[in-house]
């Protein structure tokens, strides 16, 4: 079954997010001091997780990315991963880790049938590091990053660009990329739930990024490619290629076909979404494959959010959500969302 949406957009690839909890506190995505933490009883099973996945796989999916939180928080989590990779009808199957407990997981990670592996990584300098996650983890970090590339093939690197935080840094982050034969992806700062203090002022746009990266490198080159991956690539005069993910100035909803499980069962059909379908009562309360894959193809079919297009035209933009709504209602929440 391949469902489409009210824009033609099929259910490829879906994102899910196996913890809310964190190991650091990123300002771009858990800036505040409390959190409330999603119920422990509520988290879904690997069981669960996986009946799930093959209800999405029946209904047109083939890329899963794992997410959190932090994943690597989640116990067992290579399980998970044995699960899910003895399944062929996943072509792609991906994780995003914020990197701190890398290192001793990479190998255990590759060994269950992880594809590919995307690590955040937004500063080269130690005090920095500390400024922009509270922690003091940029050593783990790169001990991680050394580890994942001995493991796995391919390895990204995301980093969130934020104006007068660490966008002086563009250039020593492709060369250190280049110099690990990594693809850097540099994201514009999103108006998300998490990103309490964001503005626009904080956002570096697509362009201005080429330009600087331009004025010292070169001219960069476009790879034209069809696909409906966020980061549009480019390629140094060197042949380094590298990506830029412009979901703020320049969203990619047109083609998008990505949708988001929270670790409690949530499915997300947007990341800007105020709300979603519960999966998870459905399925304690034993309803049929039938009836969750059927629930699961009208709720796409009936799919029309472009969010960050929507955001676009929002006049005076501003962060999202309010600090006050966020704290009541933890789905909202990036960190509850993947990223
Ligand atoms: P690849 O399959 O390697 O291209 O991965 P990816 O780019 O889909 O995954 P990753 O987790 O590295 O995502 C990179 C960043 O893109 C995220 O952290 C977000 O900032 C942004 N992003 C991912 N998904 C969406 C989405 O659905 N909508 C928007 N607006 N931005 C997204
Ligand atoms: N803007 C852009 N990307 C974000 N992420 C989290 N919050 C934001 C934000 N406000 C993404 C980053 C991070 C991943 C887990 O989620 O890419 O590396
Ligand atoms: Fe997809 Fe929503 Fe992101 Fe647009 S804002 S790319 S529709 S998830």
């Amino acid at each position: 079954m391949n469902v489409i949406d009210r824009f033609e957009r099929p259910l490829r690839s879906l994102r899910i997010s196996v913890t809310d909890r964190c190991n650091l506190r990123c300002q771009y995505c858990m800036p505040e001091t409390d959190y409330v933490w999603l119920p422990r009883e509520s988290l879904l099973t690997f069981e669960e997780i996986t009946t799930l996945v093959d209800l999405f796989t029946a209904a047109g999916v083939d890329r899963v990315r794992l997410t959190g939180g932090e994943p690597l928080l989640r116990r067992n989590l290579p399980d998970l991963i044995e699960m899910l990779a003895a399944r062929p009808s996943i072509r792609d199957l991906a994780l995003t880790t914020n990197g701190v407990l890398l290192a001793n997981q990479a190998d255990a990670l590759r060994a269950a049938g992880l594809g590919r592996i995307t690590i955040s990584l937004d500063t080269l300098r130690a005090d920095r590091f500390q400024t922009l996650t509270r922690f003091d983890a940029l050593p783990a970090v790169m001990a991680g990053i050394d580890a994942a590339r001995r493991a796995f093939d391919s390895v990204k690197l995301d980093t969130v660009v934020i104006r007068g935080g660490n966008d002086d840094e563009l250039v020593p982050l492709l060369d250190y990329a280049r110099s690990i034969d990594a693809e850097i992806r540099f994201i514009e700062y999103m108006d998300v739930g998490g990103a309490t203090r964001w503005s626009m002022d904080e956002v570096v746009p697509r362009a201005e990024m080429l330009a600087r990266i331009e004025a010292h490198y070169g001219p960069v080159e476009a790879l034209k490619e069809m696909s409906s991956a966020p980061a549009e690539r480019y390629q140094l005069p060197d042949g380094t290629v590298f990506g830029v993910i412009a979901s703020t100035t320049e969203p990619f909803c047109a083609s998008c076909d990505r949708s988001r499980l929270t670790a409690d069962g949530l499915w997300l059909l947007c990341l800007y979404a105020r709300g979603g379908l519960d999966l998870r009562r459905p399925l304690r309360r034993g309803a049929s494959p039938e009836e969750l894959l059927n629930l699961i193809a009208t709720v796409w079919t009936m799919r029309a959010d472009r969010g960050a297009e929507e955001r676009l035209g929002s006049p005076e933009r501003a962060a999202l959500i309010p600090v006050t709504a966020l704290k009541k209602d933890s789905h909202l929440e990036m960190h509850t969302r993947g990223g």
